[in-house]
């Protein structure tokens, strides 16, 4: 198979994940026979360097022509960096939100898993860690406060500045949809998390989301507060199988999914169209204190290529084949430093990638 992936390296840590995820896809290749071209794409701060923009016209094309994008992270320290000193459509971020929605990338999945093995660097109780668990935050990405109409005023001297959360059925429809179908295909069950009692918008959210219940007998559905899935989250985290919810509840609530499988240098994310084409990235950030290091961990950056594997090119197999040299290298006693912990052997982001790539077959 020859698939056409553009690559958005990004900031900080972003060119040392992405290499190591494209030395792992390199191993798919030669071991399955396939052919994968890479194209590089310019976004975030190194585009705003290069060409006085977080994201061009060109950069949207070239991930339009392509069969998935492959990224890795953008942005710099918010405090320090000169991007930060630019108007805010200017800044590294609002490329990436203009990519998400020049894809119409609607569907942001954040699957969240304790493995076994990492027990030991989930910082919850020790029951806990020890039964594990194995969740997937269904993020609607295109929509409400990120999108909403936004604007800061000032009368008679006072500031002021609004940002709109909306949401229509039909957004809230495609997303509650995904949500249901993958969660056919995992334990059957859907958390729809909402601030029903305070919000319209989640008013309306609850309202579309037990209409498209009703196509899924099969599904278990119940609704949940975000402060009380917040508090769920850290209590008893097994008990979810798919949560669903709007942009910035699943912005806030997958942070907080991925420190609770020991660090945030494990979650993948994939956001997809209404089409096989997806982007796929870690959902951690570009980390600049330590950037340049060689001591950032690849795994994220590394199972989102397996994600894309499998939602893009239907190369379950070799998704597989991804998935399985991580948990063999975990099993081995391989760490980076975030996860590292008593009795296991610390190894830099580029051993990382060495690794798993030499564990694919
Ligand atoms: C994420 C990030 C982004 C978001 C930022 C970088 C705009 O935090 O993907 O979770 O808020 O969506
Ligand atoms: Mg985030």
């Amino acid at each position: 198979m020859e698939k056409r992936i553009a690559v958005i390296s990004g900031d900080g840590i972003g060119p040392e994940i992405v290499k190591e995820a494209r030395k792992v896809l390199d191993a798919v290749c030669k071991t399955y026979g396939h052919t994968f071209v890479y194209e590089d794409v310019l976004m975030g701060g190194c585009s705003i360097d290069a060409c006085g923009e977080p994201l061009t016209e060109e950069a949207i094309a070239a991930c339009k022509s392509a069969d998935a994008v492959l990224m890795g992270s953008i942005g710099g320290n918010t405090s320090t960096s000169p991007w930060y000193q630019l108007p805010p459509e200017k800044r590294p971020e609002a490329g990436l939100l203009k990519l998400r929605k020049s894809l119409n990338l609607f569907a942001n999945l954040r699957p969240a898993y304790l493995y076994k093995e990492l027990a030991a660097a989930c910082p919850l109780k020790e029951a806990v860690g020890e039964a594990g668990f194995d969740l997937l935050i269904m993020r609607e990405l295109t929509g409400g406060l990120y999108f909403g109409e936004r604007h800061t005023t000032v009368e008679n001297g006072i500031r002021t500045a609004v940002d709109t959360l909306s949401y229509n059925e039909e957004e809230i429809r495609r997303i509650a949809i995904r949500g249901f179908d993958v969660a056919r295909k995992r334990r059957k069950k859907v958390t729809s998390v909402d601030k029903a009692n305070v919000l319209d918008s989640s008013r309306l959210w609850r309202t579309v989301v037990n209409e498209v219940a009703a196509d899924y007998p099969d599904v278990t559905l119940e609704h949940m507060l975000v402060d009380n899935c917040a508090m769920q989250l850290v209590k008893d985290p097994a008990q979810f199988d798919v949560i669903l919810t709007e942009n910035m509840f699943g912005d806030i609530l997958s942070d907080e999914a991925s420190m609770i499988t020991g660090s945030i240098g494990m979650l993948s994310s994939a956001s997809l169209n209404d089409t096989s084409f997806g982007l796929y990235e870690p959902s951690h950030g570009s980390a600049p204190d330590i950037s340049g290091q060689n001591i950032a961990n690849p795994i994220a950056t590394i199972l989102s290529a397996a994600m894309m594997l499998r939602y893009s090119f239907d190369l379950g197999k070799e998704a597989d084949a991804i998935e399985d040299a991580v948990r063999q290298v975990l099993t081995e006693g391989f760490r980076n430093g975030d996860i590292w912990s008593e009795g296991c052997q610390k190894v830099s982001c580029s051993e990382m990638g060495d690794l798993i790539a030499a564990r694919i077959k």
